[in-house]
């Protein structure tokens, strides 16, 4: 069987991975001039794997030591840290030879040492019984990354987290941190846009104006496009190009959908034209209508109708226009603003360029298709 070219999960090499040229560029210059970084996007657009790919250039080169942290499944302080000190002493722990120096050093930590199965690479994790021990256990992390001449890159992966934790000095906490470690550039990273930007520009909140701002927007088309066909060609499989232009348009151009559904037609092992596209599009939605009838239980009959408009109209620079309204019945342009507000914060829509679309773009076409237009 032929190795499928189009990830829809994790990063392995720049193979596997189209363009973002100058978005590799602009994080590894704001790195090594010692600059913090907030990069943000809509889910799914591609920050995981940008800050992957800049990684992975950064550690064949050895430009500084990369650190990467997820913080999705933490719900607080302590296991803020835990996760935090998890991945910066496994990053170092790979790095040095030492690994006895991180036992004797970070001794107060009560690291434990564990071996990947997989990699065969060390991996140090930490436990933290409350908030004191998770205070001063990042005192120490920050100290011992200090200590260290080489110039780290640690990126926290889903920072909106941070605003959901009980402890309403996380933000204070690291930045004291951050100001005092001068070898530390930080990427924070999310797609939660509004509370992105309220934790790095609100001015009366400790990491007001402290990091570049950066937001990351689709690959371009004909980018896309090229690598799309360039695969498939390494595989000795035929594309349409209009093909591909439908590939492109039904996905929006959006990263993990353009991903998933190439994906599943590599998978075929077929001629790629237009009429397996459609096929094939009509069999991910056939297959995921049980996900859309549970999103619809979460949505008041207006959300619904708005998201369904949206959809049909194929995005909507100016939702509460009259003329929306009207042509789909949606009442009140003050509710609607409501819930524009409220589909934009639950993820379902999002702003790009100007215009309101679904994030979730076969979602959308779903919602086209049981909209009679399909
Ligand atoms: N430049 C790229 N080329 C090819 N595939 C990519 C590229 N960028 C990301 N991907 C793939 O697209 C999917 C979504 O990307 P990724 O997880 O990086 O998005 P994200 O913006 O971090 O999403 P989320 O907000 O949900 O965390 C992944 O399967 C990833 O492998
Ligand atoms: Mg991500």
């Amino acid at each position: 069987m032929k190795e499928n070219p189009f990830l829809i999960s994790g990063y392995i090499s720049p193979d596997y991975f189209c363009d973002r040229e100058n978005e590799t560029k602009m994080v590894t210059e704001a790195i090594r001039n010692r600059r913090h970084l907030t990069i943000f996007s809509p889910r799914r657009i591609g920050k995981t794997g940008l800050i992957r790919h800049v990684f992975y250039t950064a550690r064949q080169k050895k430009y500084f030591l990369p650190v990467y942290t997820d913080i999705l499944a933490t719900s607080s302080l302590k296991e803020f840290t835990e996760c935090f000190g998890r991945s910066v002493l496994s990053a170092i722990a790979t790095s040095e030879s030492g690994l006895k120096k991180i036992l004797k050093k970070l001794a107060s930590l009560r690291p434990k040492i564990s071996i990947d199965p997989v990699t065969g690479e060390p991996s140090v994790s930490i436990t933290v019984n409350n908030k004191k021990e998770a205070v001063d256990s990042l005192e120490i992390i920050f100290r011992y990354i200090q200590e260290h001449r080489k110039h780290f890159a640690i990126a926290i992966d889903e920072f909106q987290q941070v605003a959901a934790y009980p402890e309403k000095n996380v933000e204070a906490v690291l930045r004291t941190h951050i100001q005092q470690t001068s070898n530390v550039s930080l990427i924070f990273s999310g797609s939660r846009k509004h509370i992105l930007t309220g934790i790095f520009s609100t001015p009366d909140k400790p990491f007001y104006n402290s990091t570049q701002m950066m937001e990351i927007g689709k690959i371009t088309r004909e980018s896309y496009k090229s690598f799309i066909i360039e695969k498939f060609k390494n595989n000795s499989f035929e594309t349409e190009s209009s093909a591909v232009d439908l590939i492109l348009e039904i996905t929006s151009v959006h990263t993990f959908y353009v991903q998933y559904l190439c994906n599943r037609l590599f998978s075929l092992n077929v001629k790629v034209d237009n009429e397996v596209v459609n096929k094939m599009l009509f069999r991910i939605i056939t297959e995921n209508e049980a996900v859309y009838a549970s999103y619809i239980t979460l949505l008041t009959p207006l959300h619904f109708r708005l998201l369904r408009a949206i959809a049909i109209n194929g995005g909507i620079q100016n939702p509460t226009s009259s003329e929306f309204l009207s042509t789909y019945d949606l009442g009140a342009a003050s509710s609607v603003a409501l819930a524009i507000k409220s589909l934009t914060e639950k993820e379902f829509i999002t702003s790009i360029d100007g215009s309101y679309s679904l994030n979730d773009q076969f979602f959308n076409s779903w919602l086209k298709y049981k909209g009679g237009s399909f």
